[in-house]
């Protein structure tokens, strides 16, 4: 067992220049392996909209399900930082409305934190969540609950004023409250310089490698997602073609009789007796 990451944990290793690894789980055979693996923090992304539901988008994710979701995972890593994604529509209606919702996800979901999309207009939310005793990352550049507005997924920051503005952003949200600060799409001297303007640590995906940490879909790693796959992703596995390949195997061995043998059936000792008594 590995010393549980706490958020100021996390903001310690930024200080000692140690990187920190996120990666998304949602269920509690991908948490345990993700605590097995050594990860330092757990997303309970709304990309189980794509991955798990099969949605086209996030959109529809619910609060109900990442309660459920998290649930599951914080049962597979009781010893890592489990973190909820607030999902569209839990916490852009009112202030009240978004603690609400993030203090279910820690007290029904056993999160130990939320995260949330947006820019510098999240500011007043993440400072009542912070003073709820709410810990929050706060997520900017690409951020996919936007995919209707920013008509598709973009690269951020690409001009003098963007970048800017996600500077702007960045430090606005860490004065608020924020623990650390996500950076999606955003081109990597840009998230380095944010990165070296914060004080909290900031979690890169497709943002370079100048960021404090990095956080990856766990289904895009392992290879198990082919619907989509961003450049910034590395298949680390083709666990998705192996899996397949497994049931294959299966399929054929049921069909041909080879499956189960006896390796894998249970003997009825004295058959020859008591099968003949059976009407
Ligand atoms: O929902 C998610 O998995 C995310 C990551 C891509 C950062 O927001």
């Amino acid at each position: 067992m590995t010393e549980k990451k706490t958020w100021p944990r996390m903001q310690e290793m930024k200080e000692a220049g140690e990187k920190i690894v996120m990666i998304t789980a949602y269920d509690y055979a991908s948490a345990t392996m993700a605590q097995n693996a050594g990860v330092d923090f757990i997303l309970v992304g709304d990309s189980l909209g794509n991955v798990v539901q099969g949605c086209d988008n996030t959109l529809p994710v619910t609060v109900d399900e990442i309660i459920y979701h998290s649930k599951m995972v914080r049962r597979g890593a009781p010893d890592t930082c489990v973190v909820g994604d607030m999902p569209f529509g839990s916490y852009e209606v009112t202030i009240e409305e978004g603690v609400r919702n993030a203090i279910r996800m820690m007290k029904e979901g056993g999160c130990d934190g939320v995260k949330l999309e947006g820019g510098i207009e999240r500011a007043p939310l993440i400072k009542a969540l912070t003073e709820a005793s709410v810990p929050v990352m706060a997520h900017i550049g690409m951020t996919p609950q936007k995919i209707a507005q920013m008509g598709g997924f973009k690269v951020q920051g690409k001009s003098v004023e963007a970048a800017q503005k996600l500077i702007d952003a960045a430090k606005e949200l860490e004065a608020a409250g924020a623990v650390q600060v996500l950076m999606e799409c955003v081109p990597a001297p840009l998230a380095t310089k944010i990165t070296e303007s914060l004080h909290v640590p900031t979690i890169g995906i497709g943002a370079g490698a100048g960021c404090d940490g990095q956080v990856l879909v766990w289904y895009d790693l392992a290879g198990m997602y082919d619907k989509f796959c961003p450049k910034f992703v590395k298949k680390y596995a083709e666990a998705g073609k192996m899996i397949t390949n497994a049931m294959a195997e299966y399929v054929s061995e049921v069909k041909g009789g080879q499956f189960p043998d006896d390796a894998h059936s249970f003997a009825l000792k004295n058959a020859d007796e008591i099968l003949p008594r059976l009407y």
